[in-house]
């Protein structure tokens, strides 16, 4: 028997990969706040406003019913979310819960995407850092990671036995904006780059982390918290270097500095990596190294 997803934030960075990667002989609808242009890899995106609970029931009625939700529509501009936390709050909050209501009554599993700005950086110190687990408690230091925590717990409360949180980290992918993208631009039209050594993390990529989101809609997982994040830990500044090395621009010097350098108004975490052994458990695999996904991003002409 087919079965029938829906994919929410469709024309986004992680949404448009998970278009791409559906499961072969499975029927997929993608639906992000307007509807996709003709010819956008996400042609089949129906506009849909999912904080407004009837535009959400429409949406299930109409093309539902669905085996599985995955919930890649979000608010993401973070130093924006300081100025506009209200805004931000009614898509990563109050739509999160309208989409579990919705995938409750019609007794779909939902994996909501999240992120490691629920953390405060300071995990495992003064003892050493160490990844952050799923039970860490979480104590985001931004409006964007408040309102993301705030959909996490009004998802879980809505729906309490088909909620899958994947909380995933420093995100880049074939479409979309991101970091190692914007580095080769400025790479190619600076000549010399800085870039923050004092900020840690896990980056990953869509190719890696789309696959992982498919399999933990699929599977009879338990409702919780999952990390979803290429393995390993590195700076922005050692990803920095990794991006203009495959990007054939290893001549151009990319100095380290530090956070307090460049101000931004949302505050980031110092340390975010997770750990994303319970996910791996799951799978039965890891996701990539961060080096090994970049080059696989890179290779693949993105
Ligand atoms: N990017 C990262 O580094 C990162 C890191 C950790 C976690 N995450 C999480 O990963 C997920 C995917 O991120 P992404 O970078 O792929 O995001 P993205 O490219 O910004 O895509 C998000 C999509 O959601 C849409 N959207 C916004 N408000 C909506 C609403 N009310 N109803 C329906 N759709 C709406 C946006 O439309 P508009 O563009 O028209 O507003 C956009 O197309 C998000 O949950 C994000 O919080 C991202």
């Amino acid at each position: 028997m087919t079965r029938r997803y829906l994919v929410t934030g469709a024309a986004g960075m992680l949404g448009s990969e998970l278009l791409l990667r559906a499961p072969p002989g499975s029927s997929v609808v993608g639906s992000d706040l307007r509807a996709a242009p003709a010819g956008s890899p996400s042609v089949s995106a129906i506009g849909v406003d999912l904080a407004d609970p009837a535009a959400v029931e429409r949406l299930f009625r109409e093309h539902g019913p669905f085996d599985g939700v995955i919930h890649g529509a979000a608010y993401t501009a973070v130093d924006q979310a300081e100025s506009e936390e209200a805004l931000a709050m009614r898509v990563n909050a109050t739509a999160c819960a309208v989409l579990a209501r919705a995938c409750r009554a019609a007794r779909a599993p939902l994996v909501a995407v999240s992120t490691d700005f629920v953390f405060d950086g300071e995990a495992g110190t003064p003892g050493g850092q160490r990844p952050y687990r799923e039970d860490d408690p979480p104590r985001p230091t931004s409006a964007y990671g408040r309102t993301k925590l705030a959909g996490e717990l009004l998802a879980l409360a809505e729906h309490p036995l088909g909620v899958r949180i994947a909380r995933t980290q420093w995100l880049y992918g074939p479409r979309g904006k991101h970091f190692p993208g914007t580095i080769v631009r400025l790479a190619r039209e600076k000549g010399a780059l800085r870039v923050v050594h004092d900020q840690l993390g896990s980056p990953t990529s869509t190719l890696e982390l789309a696959p992982a989101l498919w399999d933990l809609v699929r599977a009879d997982a338990p409702s919780g918290i999952y990390h979803a994040a290429c393995e390993g830990v590195c700076s922005w500044h050692d990803l920095a270097k990794a991006s203009i090395e495959l990007a054939g621009l290893a001549h151009v010097p990319c100095e380290p500095c530090a956070t307090s350098e460049f101000p931004r108004p949302a505050r980031r975490p110092a340390y975010s990596a997770l750990d994303s052994s319970k996910l791996a458990a799951l799978r039965g695999r890891r996701l990539k190294g961060w080096r090994d996904a970049l080059r696989d991003f890179f290779s693949a002409g993105a």
